[in-house]
């Protein structure tokens, strides 16, 4: 059994990368990354110039975080190094550069390309920062500044989309046309964490970028809508926390995924344990490659008009007590469910088949057969 993937023409030891951030921000940090197991880095964004960070800029709660971080504050000169120090791991490393105008994009790919990285993110797609927004919802823009990129070099350019777009599958099929190798999704998502009620005021001074948890479902959709929708190889981003959570964005279509927010909440230990428990699903279930699983779970998914109105109920498993939560006897609206003597009981005829129990369930005692 393997974990290694071919990822556009490179070969990854495994396809969890660590993604673009303050993680892999110098050579030291990636080292740390690669020596946890990671298969790949990408680093902090690149840009031309040197941007301090402001003070505070990291919101958390318990579903993710909220950044207003733009880019690395190292110039290109010490990347060169830095990059240097990385590879000396023999790290795959995958530049991640921001420009605004095509000639820019030229200089910085051809840059990174010589600093000896093996391949290039696009990272145009940060939802924050004056003006940087507008690159990934705008299709000439983001294919021109794609195109420079991939007609400057010979490494491989992968183009990290967002979802603070009209329409995503638009802008993949761009990127592709315009030779893109990958696309890597998404990237953090526009928003304000919350609002300090005592205080009055809102918990980061800008709007900022969500990750974490709370965007793996909306990650997820983006990935299976790229994945639909064009043929190069994608990258999964966005909320990944444990080996599940990987299983199912490859599922879905993915050939790598990318995480940050988990690491930056747990240190980069947890890239060992998403890994050993990844392979022992593997071997448990008998797949000898991600290959076999990759993209098994898009044929599940059908356009609405598709799906048939059956007469589907839940139903309960066996014997299942109030006692043991109770959490379908609060959520059903329709009330179909009912406790006698404690026991819980659906009534099928009152049962409209929602499913919002079988998801509620803490026992896994309810199912619904679809
Ligand atoms: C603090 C922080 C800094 C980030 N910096 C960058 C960056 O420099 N470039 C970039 O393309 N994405 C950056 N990201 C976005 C991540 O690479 C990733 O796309 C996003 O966080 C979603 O993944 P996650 O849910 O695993 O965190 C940053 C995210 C966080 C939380």
């Amino acid at each position: 059994m393997s974990l290694s993937v071919n990822f556009m023409g490179i070969k990854l030891k495994n396809p969890v990368i660590v993604a673009a951030s303050p993680l892999t921000g110098n050579g030291s940090m990636m080292r740390k990354a690669i020596e946890a197991g990671a298969g790949a880095v990408v680093t902090q964004t690149i840009a031309n110039e040197v941007r301090y960070n402001v003070r505070p800029r990291i919101a958390a709660n318990h579903l993710g975080m909220q950044n207003i971080e733009l880019y690395s504050n190292l110039t290109l000169e010490q990347w060169e190094r830095e990059i240097y120090h990385a590879k000396e791991k023999e790290a795959v490393v995958i530049a991640n550069i921001l420009a605004h105008t095509p000639s820019e994009m030229a200089y910085l790919a051809k840059k990174v390309e010589k600093f000896g990285v093996d391949a290039i993110e696009l990272g145009i797609a940060i939802p924050h920062g004056g003006g940087i927004e507008v690159i990934p919802s705008n299709v000439d823009r983001l294919y021109s500044l794609t195109k420079m990129a991939v007609d400057s070099v010979k490494i491989p350019v992968m183009v990290k989309s967002s979802v603070n777009v009209s329409n995503i599958t638009i802008l993949a099929k761009a990127v592709e046309k315009a030779g893109a190798s990958a696309i890597s999704a998404i990237d953090t998502v526009r928003c304000i964490l919350g609002v300090d009620i005592d205080k009055g005021k809102a918990l980061l001074p800008t709007y900022g970028g969500y990750s974490g948890e709370g965007i793996r479902p909306i990650a997820l959709a983006a990935v299976a809508g790229i994945c639909q929708a064009v043929k190069i190889p994608v990258s999964g981003i966005g909320g990944i926390d444990n080996y599940e959570n990987v299983l199912e964005y490859m599922m879905l279509g993915a050939s790598t995924v990318q995480i940050c927010t988990s690491l930056m909440m747990n240190g980069y230990g947890r890239i060992g344990e998403i890994l050993n428990d990844l392979e022992k699903w593997m071997e448990y279930k008998g797949y000898s490659s991600l290959e076999e699983i990759k993209g098994v779970a898009l044929a599940s998914l059908k356009s609405f008009e598709e799906i048939s109105v059956e007469p589907y109920v839940a139903k309960v498993l066996g014997k299942c007590t109030v006692d043991e939560c109770g959490e379908c006897l609060k959520a059903c609206i329709y009330d179909a469910i009912s406790s006698r003597d404690g026991i819980i009981v659906i009534d099928p005829h009152k049962c409209t088949g929602c499913g919002l129990c079988v998801s509620l369930c803490k026992k896994g005692n309810i199912y619904l057969d679809w």
